[in-house]
């Protein structure tokens, strides 16, 4: 049974990281008209209250986000502050599938897939008259190997779990290696907390002998000093637009000191086999 809520967590650093790499690599393809196809594994609920019980209880969204929301970045990322702003207004905060339609064009289309009972009837609210969204109360990775190749169109894909079984990080790869042999030239993107875990340096190893020299490692640490549990966040993009790395170092050169820990810091690594 799947116990874990976004809603505790939306527009954390986490979400921060990851919302502003999948902003600007939308941003990039939409340079060209071609057809973007953007499936998201792990989609969540897809709309998230800034002042729930949840998130009150962990505060996270005024340690990510929340602390971001009201200062121009405008020059740097431009499309993630412009949704944001939008939902801050209403106190909301907009999960990734939500972000990718909000800057997702008509001829751009949607794979959306949640497992969780609770999160997937607000999903197919949010969604239900999108005509470019497909959505499935399914298992992502089972699902993303036989939506590749996608025809006509470029790929992006988002593979987000949270990584509350052992068991996603060994998935999360095997579903890279699928996915990756069927659309070598797709862009995925994946989450991962930064953890003293063998389990994620063994994913990370595999994934970039898979990826062989189009991976990159981009991670956000955010810390009171604490030596134990989640310090740092991070996101590997294999196929990256060429600007990704520039924009996002500029983006958070900005945004580090916006936020409330005694120690922030970015780093982009291209990752050599
Ligand atoms: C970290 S949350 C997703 C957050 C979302 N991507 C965002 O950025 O707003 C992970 C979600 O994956 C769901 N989930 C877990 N295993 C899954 C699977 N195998 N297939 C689809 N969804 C799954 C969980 O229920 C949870 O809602």
């Amino acid at each position: 049974m799947l116990s874990y809520r976004h809603e505790f967590h939306a527009g954390n650093v986490g979400d921060l990281i990851k919302h502003s790499v999948l902003s600007l690599i939308i941003d990039y393809l939409k340079q060209k008209p071609a057809p973007i196809r953007y499936i998201d594994t792990h989609a969540g609920a897809g709309l998230y209250s800034t002042r729930s019980a949840m998130a009150a209880k962990t505060g996270e969204y005024g340690l990510g986000a929340g602390a971001i929301v009201s200062h121009d970045l405008s020059a740097h990322l431009g499309s993630y502050m412009n949704v944001l702003t939008r939902y801050a207004a209403r106190h909301q905060y907009p999960g990734s599938p939500l972000l990718a339609a909000e800057l997702l064009r008509a001829q751009d289309k949607l794979w959306l897939y949640e497992l969780h009972t609770t999160e997937f009837p607000i999903l197919h609210q949010i969604f239900a008259r999108d005509r470019r969204v497909h959505l499935a109360h399914a298992d992502g990775y089972a699902a993303l190997k036989g939506l590749l190749p996608v025809q006509n169109a470029r790929a992006l894909v988002l593979l987000d779990p949270s990584y509350e079984t052992q068991s996603d990080y060994a998935a999360v790869t095997q579903c890279v290696e699928q996915g990756y042999s069927r659309m070598p030239h797709g862009v995925f993107a994946i989450w991962y907390p930064v953890v003293n875990n063998p389990a994620l340096a063994i994913m990370i190893k595999k994934i970039s002998a898979i990826a062989q020299n189009k991976l990159w490692r981009f991670e956000l640490t955010a810390t009171d000093g604490e030596k134990s549990g989640m310090t740092a966040t991070g996101m590997l993009v294999i196929n990256p637009p060429w600007t990704l790395a520039r924009d996002l170092e500029a983006a958070f050169q900005k945004i580090c000191p916006l936020l409330p820990f005694e120690q922030t810091n970015f780093t982009a690594t291209c990752i050599k086999q």
